[in-house]
């Protein structure tokens, strides 16, 4: 089900409410926008700490689809969503988020993508722009009404600024009467700091 209007956020404020970074800002709209009993996708797994923010987020009547390619995400996910007692709501997936439109349904509030590499894995092996916009673009198919899709973009390793400026493009061709679409920079911050592209579905 999509949440009640109403319903109260279960996990209200970060420990730590600093705006610092892509990611950060990330959670920041997750927060206000995803209620308990929502559907929520995670693109890229990692290490899991977004597929538990969208677990916590969504609550144990809610339901969290998350991907990586790489078993080792998939495997530190498992543990920390274990850890947590979370796991029961969470569908993880080792594949590429290319396929998401087999496992993912329709009628999702809000769908995560962590570009760039595992944080402490191999900087060699990242997101590619060809599968993310195929990804990107069966998630925008998938979002709810007022669904988000928040991707942090990195311009720091080989192929990133490629990466980035694909899916810049593809954001802003994106009819304006079905979406909305923000671009957020960290004005005082290098320039190859990660940014943070948002895009709301408008109906
Ligand atoms: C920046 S990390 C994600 C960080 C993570 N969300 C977290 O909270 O720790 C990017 C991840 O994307 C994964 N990845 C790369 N290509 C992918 C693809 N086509 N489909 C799914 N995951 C992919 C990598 O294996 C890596 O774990």
């Amino acid at each position: 089900m999509s949440g009640a209007e109403a319903a109260p956020l279960i996990a209200a404020a970060p420990k730590n409410d600093s705006l610092r970074g892509a990611v950060t800002l990330a959670h920041f709209f997750l927060r206000q926008r995803l209620r308990p009993g929502d559907l929520a996708l995670d693109a890229t797994c990692g290490n899991g700490l977004d597929t538990r923010l969208l677990a916590e987020l969504t609550g144990p009547e809610g339901r969290v689809w998350g991907f990586d390619l790489q078993a080792a995400a998939i495997a530190a996910t498992r543990a920390l969503l274990e850890r947590e007692g979370r796991l029961a709501q969470v569908t993880l997936i080792e594949a590429g988020h290319e396929r998401l439109a087999e496992f993912a349904p329709a009628g999702l509030r809000a769908a995560v993508f962590n570009l760039g590499y595992l944080p402490g894995g191999d900087p060699a092996f990242t997101t590619s722009p060809a599968s993310t916009l195929s990804a990107l673009r069966q998630a925008a198919s998938l979002l709810a009404r007022q669904g988000i899709i928040v991707v942090s973009l990195y311009t720091g390793h080989e192929g990133g600024v490629e990466e980035a400026l694909a899916v810049e493009r593809w954001g802003a061709a994106l009819a304006p009467k079905e979406f909305n679409v923000w671009c957020s920079r960290q004005l005082n911050r290098p320039a190859i700091a990660p940014y943070l592209m948002l895009v709301e579905r408008t109906r």
